[in-house]
């Protein structure tokens, strides 16, 4: 794959296909997950053959997207883990709401609301994963008593709200960051976005130490 002269590369092609098989699979399994929560989602159903084809398929689409979660969690884990540096990008989080970046900590690969993205996917979508399965009654059924099916449904419902209320919250920042798209479907940023959006990183890559406050010449604002 050829990148553009000058940009930076921030998820690579296998990444991407990652990410977007789990995203397909994210919303497969929303349109056919509410035409089974509740009757006015019913006609959701239609799209995947009828209420039959949508109880049959959903179980499978979600094994996809374990799985393809897990590739995720592979390759991100360690960008992920919470540092100090986190706990005061959030506590900046005024600025970061109107768009202003200048006086927040410098971020690395990932911010701490991508952070916050990543660990609550990667806690949720076990729990739908573990508790889909008891509830899966054509293979399951006659693995658990019934009232350990019906904790697993209410579990399974409150996982799955939490996770698209989440997952809402991810498409949001990456439309409201401009540039994030881009590097999702063709895996490149300018540098001017990895400047202003994850200067650590791009400082990483290229080597650039951070001026840091001592090493200004007096009277240097
Ligand atoms: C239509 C749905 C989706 C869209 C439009 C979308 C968009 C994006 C974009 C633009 C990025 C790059 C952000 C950046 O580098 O600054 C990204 C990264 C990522 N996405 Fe998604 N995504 C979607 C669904 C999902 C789902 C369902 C999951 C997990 C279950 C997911 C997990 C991730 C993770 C772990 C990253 C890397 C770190 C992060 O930015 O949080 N995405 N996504």
């Amino acid at each position: 794959m050829i990148y553009p002269e000058g940009t930076v590369l921030r998820y690579a092609t296998v990444t991407r296909v990652n990410h977007w098989i789990t995203a397909i699979c994210f919303v497969l399994l929303t349109l056919s997950g509410l035409s089974m929560f509740h009757p006015i989602f019913f006609f959701l159903s239609a799209l995947f053959g009828g209420g039959q084809w949508t109880r049959a398929v959903h179980p499978w689409i979600g094994i996809v997207l374990a799985l393809s979660y897990a590739g995720l969690v592979y390759q991100f884990w360690r960008d992920n883990f919470w540092t100090p540096d986190d706990t005061a990008w959030v506590r900046k989080f005024d600025l970061i709401l109107v768009n202003e970046e200048e006086g927040v900590p410098e971020v690395g690969q990932f911010n701490a609301g991508q952070k916050f993205v990543f660990w609550a996917m990667a806690l949720l979508i076990p729990v739908l994963l573990f508790t889909g399965l008891v509830i899966w009654e054509v293979y399951f059924s006659a693995f658990t008593p019934l009232v350990v099916q019906r904790i697993a449904v209410l579990l399974h419902s409150l996982a799955a709200i939490a996770a698209i209320l989440v997952w809402i919250v991810h498409v949001y920042a990456g439309i409201w960051v401009r540039g994030s798209m881009q590097a999702m479907t063709r895996g490149y940023v300018t540098p001017g976005w990895a400047w202003r959006h994850h200067r650590k990183w791009l400082r990483g890559l290229t080597g650039a130490r951070s001026p840091g406050p001592t090493s200004r010449p007096e009277g240097v604002p």
